[in-house]
């Protein structure tokens, strides 16, 4: 996602746009831009890099006088981060100018009947398009060919668009994509959030997808469209700057925990077409993905052990032997890598230096390398051979969530494509996985609407000395980041076990009132793990079981169950994962822990 901000007032807008730009940088941060009025002409200063790049080009703004102005700062979808790509985009004729939060679905055919009309185009962006048609459109009513322009596209926008025939103006347009204005005296605004707008206004309007908005310093009409104005009324923003940058939520942490559902549709939405998986990104052809005898997944953290259960998906589908190593430890192995390897790079941040460094020893041994990445531009993203981006957002919370949960359902999305391309699924099995996929948005938000008991539970397991999580197969990856989110933000020691190994040695360990969290999810194997319970209940535990609703026997074995809604054994893992962060969330919330920075950790390990 982009964030865009606005303003038209009696004051310069340069210095206020950059300082939207900033409250709005966890957005999204790879290219910023800024365009000013100034007397009837535009001026446009745009830029890769973070904002403060752009701030320094134009010296705070003060080389970029005018009273109106829109400004943009990038989470590139189309076009890599460049200067040319970022936003604003400027109409041919320079009257106009367009900054754009969203996706233009059809803006390759809009883009081609454009170029038939002899528009020039400078950027790979979809956005480019929109300026062009305003241009194309224009006869001299501005609002009118914005109107005209925007019933053209399909797909998500929240546009602010410039006209320098009337420079007291600025248009904004709402369709899918957040776009809220700003009410000030003598000026108004608008941003893509309210975070951008809350140091100069509290009193805003919030724009229904279809509505058009012009803002002159004295007024803000809204019109629907057919063009008829639409009454709004004022709310008051109640939050101070540093909540409203959590959209409200106490910490970014829960507020990416419940952009999930969102987050995993913005991941696989877009690569599902008529029914059909489109990896455009990933161009090995079927008969190269034949050639591959071996994938490694290399990663660390949270991102290895999305790695850990994507395995099974990949492995049922594709019948390839799937390796999951520590990038760490790849990099100092032996490894059996040769150009028939594919290797899997997971990561978030696109810059861990493990990860990295491993990437580039497969590389110099021959490995083709598809690289899960949020993002973009980064330099994992770069050394690729192949880049399937998250399309997450910004993550800003050091204990992943949203970025676990779409890296796994790419995994996912990439076995049941590669398993269609090598001839390995029936038709009725590959739209059978299609479907289960495009319910997983769903099916994670029913698990916040059905476990109100967690923040409850927090407070039986707070004051333990360690937590066991058991599990088998994806059971057993889930367990893996369910306790290493423990670890992570509640600074409690908690130990992935695979259930059926306990009995080796470690059974030792339970002890009266030990707490043991069981996953019995992958309902292949559940009956196993219950089993387990009964192990360890016998010598004393405490026992949480996560299960599958409809599962009564659970009920009468573990002190709690938290149930979740079942999907395919496969894909159970990015489903149960949910109330495993919510119970490590409370946790550390109970122990008034900072939750967003934990102590001796970062976002990006960009060190060895
Ligand atoms: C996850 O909660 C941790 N912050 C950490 O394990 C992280 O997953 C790991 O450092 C990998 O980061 P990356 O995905 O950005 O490569």
């Amino acid at each position: 996602m982009c964030g865009i901000v606005g303003f038209v007032g009696t004051r310069n807008a340069a210095p206020i746009l950059l300082e939207g730009l900033k409250r709005l940088e966890y957005r999204g941060y790879d290219s910023a831009g800024i365009a000013v009025d100034h007397r009837g002409v535009i001026s446009i200063s745009k830029v890769s890099g973070r904002i403060e790049k752009l701030c320094e080009l134009t010296d705070g703004g003060k080389t970029m006088p005018g009273f109106a102005g829109i400004a943009h700062t990038r989470w590139a979808t189309h076009g890599a981060p460049t200067d040319v790509n970022a936003h604003p985009h400027m109409s041919c004729d320079g009257r106009f100018s367009v900054v754009h939060n969203g996706i233009i679905e059809n803006y390759m055919e809009l883009r081609d009947e454009l170029m038939g009309n002899g528009y020039l185009f400078r950027s790979q962006t979809d956005t480019e398009v929109i300026v062009h048609l305003i241009e194309m459109y224009y006869d001299g009513n501005f609002k009118a060919a914005v109107m005209k322009a925007t019933s053209r596209l399909e797909g998500s926008y929240a546009l602010g668009v410039l006209c320098s025939d009337e420079p007291g103006k600025i248009i904004a347009v709402k369709e899918a994509s957040p776009l809220i204005l700003g009410i000030g005296i003598g000026e108004n605004f608008f941003a893509s959030d309210v975070t951008a707008l809350v140091a100069y206004t509290r009193n805003v309007l919030y724009l229904n997808d279809g509505e058009l908005a012009e803002l002159t310093p004295e007024n803000i009409t809204v019109y629907d469209c057919t063009g008829t104005p639409v009454p709004k009324t004022a709310s008051r923003v109640t939050w101070d700057i540093e909540a409203a940058e959590k959209g409200g939520y106490e910490h970014f942490m829960l507020k990416e925990i419940m952009e999930q559902p969102r987050a995993v549709k913005a991941a696989l939405t877009p690569r599902i077409q008529e029914n059909r998986i489109c990896l455009d990104e990933f161009r090995m052809t079927p008969g190269e993905l034949r050639g591959i005898r071996k994938i490694v997944i290399t990663a660390c953290g949270s991102a290895y052990y999305a790695g850990c259960a994507g395995k099974y998906a990949i492995e049922k589908l594709c019948h390839i032997p799937v390796d999951v190593q520590l990038a760490s430890e790849l990099r100092y192995s032996e490894p059996q890598i040769d150009s028939s390897t594919l290797l899997i790079v997971l990561s978030q941040s696109g810059e861990t230096a493990d990860t990295i460094a491993a990437m580039k020893e497969c590389q110099s041994l021959g490995a083709k390398v598809l690289a899960i990445v949020n993002v973009v531009g980064s330099t994992i993203a770069k050394l690729a051979d192949y880049t399937l981006y998250m399309w997450a957002g910004p993550e800003i919370a050091v204990a992943t969530t949203k970025g676990y949960t779409t890296q796994l359902s790419i995994l996912y999305l990439f076995a049941v494509y590669a398993a269609e391309a090598l001839g390995l699924l029936s038709e009725k099995e590959y739209q059978r996985l299609i479907g289960e996929l495009q319910a997983l948005p769903q099916k994670i938000q029913q698990v916040f609407d059905m476990n109100g008991i967690l923040p409850r539970l927090a407070s039986k397991y707070n004051t333990a000395r360690s937590i066991f999580y058991i599990g088998r197969n994806t059971d057993y990856a889930a367990a893996l980041e369910g306790a290493l989110k423990m670890k992570e933000i509640s600074y409690l020691h908690a130990e992935a076990y695979a259930a059926g190994e306990l009995k080796h040695g470690t059974i030792a360990l339970i002890d009266e009132g030990q707490p043991v969290v069981a996953l019995c999810c992958n309902d292949r194997i559940a009956e196993k793990t219950m089993n387990n319970i009964l192990e360890v209940k016998a010598r004393g535990a405490q026992v949480l079981a996560l299960a599958v609703k409809g599962n009564r026997t659970v009920l009468t074995q573990a002190d709690d169950v938290i149930y979740i809604p079942g999907t395919d054994s496969l894909f159970q893992t990015v489903v149960e994962i949910i109330p495993l962060q919510l119970l490590a969330y409370y946790v550390a919330k109970e122990n008034g822990c900072d939750i967003d920075k934990p102590k001796n950790l970062a976002k990006a390990v960009t060190v060895e």
